[in-house]
């Protein structure tokens, strides 16, 4: 098999495309949902702080690494693997990251686009004022409903692999840009219009004390790896995206900087999102849910409770689709890179297959739910809970554990210093400690930690 040295499908047409396009792939469900939620119940403002030194520690070096790995090797994940480890004269088994990283984009792809089809059946629902006044009953029996239902499920999480298929099958310019160029904006001006709708609704003391109030006395080492494995999904680490999108980035702009707006763009995103939901909460005197009952049961009860709370809850459920949706196209990006290159093969066709793969994949995800909920074929665990774990819990972490250590340990530094454009022994010197030691070993850490209780129950 040759290496393709041609560049794959188009190049961002400028640095901030860039920044919008990554951010994009980093705000998704684990920000809008996800994070809110486990800073509340993990300390508050003490997890929120812990939070941030795991992605200065951890996250931004990874970032960092992978997208100077991109914008080096300038083609997909596996054929940059490829080309660094012939330039370093190491090991071709490093290209397994690359593969790795397809592997882990499909099958998250699978699974996440069940739960942003959930999104997307509940612009429907609120706009067409389901939970107007509407009781607790009526709210659990609306998600209950369709939990058991597998035909809707399948139509929506159809619908929402459509439009991400259709996006994607466009080209990087034509499809991701276009899209990246609308939707992110939007994304930021519908959650700032959550937010004033929030601080208006008479919670927000409340909600804002249950995100930021210094509760130390729930810190725990639990913390630090819950908080280190936030930051790895939602920055989107370990899997080749920012790798793939960092090989479309324009040759001038400065990645460490760069990589630190898109870090502080995702924080930020994640942080005002907590700010938003918690005060409705609050307000309607209703229990912090765990899991998806927080943003599929609670919320549209709240909303439903508050005045114009339809139209608000509508535009709560469209951003949450549009955060879902960058995310979407950048978990298919590193298979369809490659494959585009490798074969030459159409871009079109390559992502219409992909998206039937992955719909067809993520059947076993939405049975999961109703006819295969007891099914458990390992570790105790359903179909969904298993691609879950395998993806979000292993693989992640062990491809940003091998990106850390190859590009410290394993490219030669005149490479690092010139994509980094470093030129301090200094600031080598630090790099190497945080990108080399203290990101790999954090890794590890929570590496070890997700995986011990799936072996020992
Ligand atoms: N970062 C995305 C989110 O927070 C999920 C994601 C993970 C996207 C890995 C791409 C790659 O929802």
């Amino acid at each position: 098999m040759s290496i393709s040295t041609q560049s794959t499908d188009g190049r961002w047409s400028s640095r901030w495309l860039f920044v919008l396009a990554a951010a994009g792939s980093a705000v998704g469900l684990g920000n809008i949902w996800k994070f809110p939620y486990i800073a509340g119940e993990n300390g508050g403002g003490a997890f929120v702080l812990i939070y941030l030194v795991c992605v200065a520690c951890v996250g931004a070096p990874i970032m960092i690494s992978e997208v100077m790995l991109g914008r080096k090797g300038r083609a997909s994940p596996i054929n940059t693997m490829r080309k660094l480890t012939q330039a370093a004269g190491a090991s071709s088994r490093w290209t397994f990251l690359g593969w790795m990283g397809v592997l882990a984009g499909i099958l998250i792809l699978s699974y996440y686009a069940v739960i942003a089809g959930w999104a997307l059946n509940y612009i429907w629902l609120t706009a067409s004022g389901t939970f107007d006044s509407a009781s607790a009953q009526v709210a659990t029996t609306t998600f209950d409903q369709l939990q058991q239902d597998p035909l809707t499920m399948m139509g929506w999480h159809g619908v929402f692999m459509l439009i991400t298929i259709w996006i994607v099958a466009r080209g990087v310019s034509r499809g991701l840009e276009t899209a990246i160029k609308w939707f992110m904006p939007l994304l930021f001006v519908l959650l700032l219009v959550l937010l004033a709708y929030s601080m208006n609704s008479g919670g927000f003391a409340q909600g804002w004390a249950f995100m930021f109030d210094f509760n130390w006395s729930v810190i725990g080492p639990e913390t630090w790896l819950i908080a280190m494995g936030q930051a790895f999904f939602t920055l989107s680490l370990g899997m080749g995206t920012m790798m793939v999108y960092g090989s479309y980035v324009p040759e001038d702009s400065h990645i460490g900087s760069t990589v630190l707006t898109i870090v502080a763009l995702d924080t930020f995103v994640a942080v005002a999102a907590g700010l938003a939901i918690f005060p409705l909460v609050f307000v309607n005197g209703l229990e912090v849910g765990q899991g998806p009952g927080l943003m599929f049961v609670t919320l549209p009860l709240a909303f439903g409770q508050l005045p114009m709370g339809a139209v608000f809850g509508t535009v709560f459920f469209v951003l949450v689709s549009f955060a879902a949706i960058t995310s979407a196209i950048s978990l298919t990006e590193p298979a369809i890179a490659y494959v585009v290159e490798e074969y030459n093969a159409k871009r079109s066709r390559v992502a219409i297959s992909l998206g039937v793969f992955c719909w067809i994949l993520g059947l076993g995800t939405v049975f999961s739910f109703n006819i295969w909920a007891d099914v458990k074929p390992l570790l105790g665990l359903n179909f969904f809970e298993l691609v879950d774990q395998l993806s979000q819990n292993i693989m992640l972490p062990l491809g940003g554990l091998l990106i850390a250590l190859f590009t410290v340990w394993a490219l030669p530094q005149t490479i690092v210093r010139e994509q980094l454009e470093v030129g301090s022994d200094r600031v080598m010197l630090c790099w190497r400690v945080v990108g080399g030691v203290i990101a790999p070993l954090g890794v590890a850490a929570v590496f070890i930690y997700t995986l011990l209780p799936l072996f020992t129950g």
